[in-house]
């Protein structure tokens, strides 16, 4: 079987490969095809990759390429993983917005609306390369905004491409662990949108103990969104959100805890980067690794992060176990991003949502859980109506549209920051110059 990664210089794609490498039973991966537009990047991560499978029998055969119809060719899976200006995009993208006075995050504020703009055209071209070259592969979307990505992926795709994130599984796992059960025991009523979803019910034999993990001050305070959140405030609330939904429930403190982005999260990670990518190794990596999971969402906690926490994003066990159900037919359930259909009443058919789906080989179905309602659902449609008008932006080239997409989102207060970080994003990114 053969896996392609786009964005296969990227720093994460060890840990694909070492749980390509942790599974190597009948009908897994066999050739590994990385690519990349950056060849120094791509011969970086393919060292490591060699240092990570010495004396691994089996291991698959990695290669790299530039060009992407190679990459496309005979592919049974592609991970997209790409990052649309790289870190010192990622960096622009949250000055800019600082610099207005308004929360620029990667995925969330004027920050994820800006990457979306960028990202939107590259995956949707993608999306039409593997249409036409690989009409048989399935995408497994990684690439952020990955709701925005997805829904627009999926307009060449259909069904064929279906977004992950590590964050719902990380939740769940946690809230388990937290009430001493076995996450595989326990069913999550998890919904929303992308870095955007509330856990609202924990079936356990026949009962939700959510109830009984938010009564108890020191349980729910025992675990990363317990500590975010505060128990008073998932009390009044009634559910746990998704970590990112700290961007605005406490949007005066982020924005304050970001400072004047001289010290931001793209900022550290450039830096990281920056002497990963000159001295590549194993160790030199893993310990990078260690270093950018001990320090994820800093600003936002006091104290380290659960030693449990640390073990790696947990993407690449989402992507392994949902190639598993589809190429192997072991069916499983999975919190994914796709078409909502008529799983979630009051947002869009067509939008992607994330979601729990049932997954075999005939990919992922989304199952019925409780609706999103008042509160959740608002929130929900106002951020699904910027992504919507960014993906929109991503295919005319409209400046209204992206000017929408702005000035809708929640955490941006005035149409005329909005004109402003328009102006600001197309001067500082030359890939929004399509915007007229
Ligand atoms: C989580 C999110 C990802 C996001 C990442 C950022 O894993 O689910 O969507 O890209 O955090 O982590 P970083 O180390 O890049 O700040
Ligand atoms: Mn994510």
């Amino acid at each position: 079987m053969r896996l392609t990664i786009l964005g296969g210089g990227g720093f994460r794609v060890p840990l694909v490969h070492a749980a390509l490498l942790a599974d190597r039973g009948e009908g897994g991966v066999t050739e590994l095809v990385l690519h990349d537009v950056d060849a120094d990047r791509l011969a970086a991560i393919g060292k490591v990759l060699a240092q990570q499978a010495e004396g691994v029998p089996g291991a698959p055969r990695v290669t790299a390429t530039t060009d992407l119809a190679t990459a496309l060719s005979e592919v049974d899976f592609v991970f997209s993983a790409i990052r649309v200006g790289g870190m010192r995009g990622r960096q622009l993208d949250e000055r800019v917005a600082l610099a207005e006075g308004v929360l620029g995050q990667e995925t969330v504020g004027a920050g994820g609306v800006a990457y979306g703009l960028r990202t939107v055209p590259v995956a949707v071209e993608i999306a039409r390369r593997v249409a036409e070259l690989a009409p048989r592969a399935w995408v497994i979307n990684f690439t952020n905004p990955a709701g925005m990505v997805t829904e627009a992926m999926a307009a060449y795709l259909g069904p064929k491409v279906i977004g992950i994130c590590d964050s719902p599984v990380g939740l769940c796992r946690r809230v388990a662990r937290a009430l001493g059960l076995d996450p595989a025991a326990v069913w999550f009523d998890y919904a929303g949108i992308n870095h955007l979803g509330w856990l609202s019910a924990a079936w356990y034999q026949g009962e939700d103990v959510l109830p009984r993990l938010l009564a108890d001050r020191d349980v729910v305070e025992s675990f990363e969104e317990g500590k975010l959140f505060g128990a008073e405030w998932l009390r009044a609330l009634g559910a746990i959100p998704n970590e990112y939904l700290h961007y605005y429930y406490f949007a005066r403190e982020a924005l304050a805890g970001a400072g004047d982005g001289s010290a931001s999260r793209g900022s550290f990670l450039l830096d990281q980067q920056r002497d990963f990518y000159a001295d590549p190794a194993l160790p030199v990596w893993e310990r990078a690794r260690l270093e950018r999971e001990a320090t994820y969402m800093a600003e936002t906690r006091q104290g380290e992060r659960d030693s449990c926490d640390l073990d790696g994003g947990g993407y690449e066990k989402v992507a392994l176990a949902l190639m598993r159900a589809i190429a192997r037919d072991e069916r499983t359930s999975l919190i994914l991003n796709v078409r909502n259909e008529n799983t979630l009443p009051g947002l869009p058919a067509d939008a992607v949502v994330e979601v729990p789906c049932l997954v075999d080989t005939n990919g992922a179905r989304p199952v019925g859980v409780a609706p999103l309602t008042g509160h959740a659902l608002g929130l929900a449609n106002e951020l699904k109506t910027v992504e919507q008008a960014a993906i929109e932006a991503a295919a005319t080239g409209s400046r209204a549209a992206a000017l929408r997409a702005f000035a809708l989102h929640p955490l941006v207060d005035s149409v005329a920051v909005a004109r402003r970080l328009l102006d600001g994003y197309i001067d500082a990114h030359p890939e929004l110059s399509y915007l007229r």
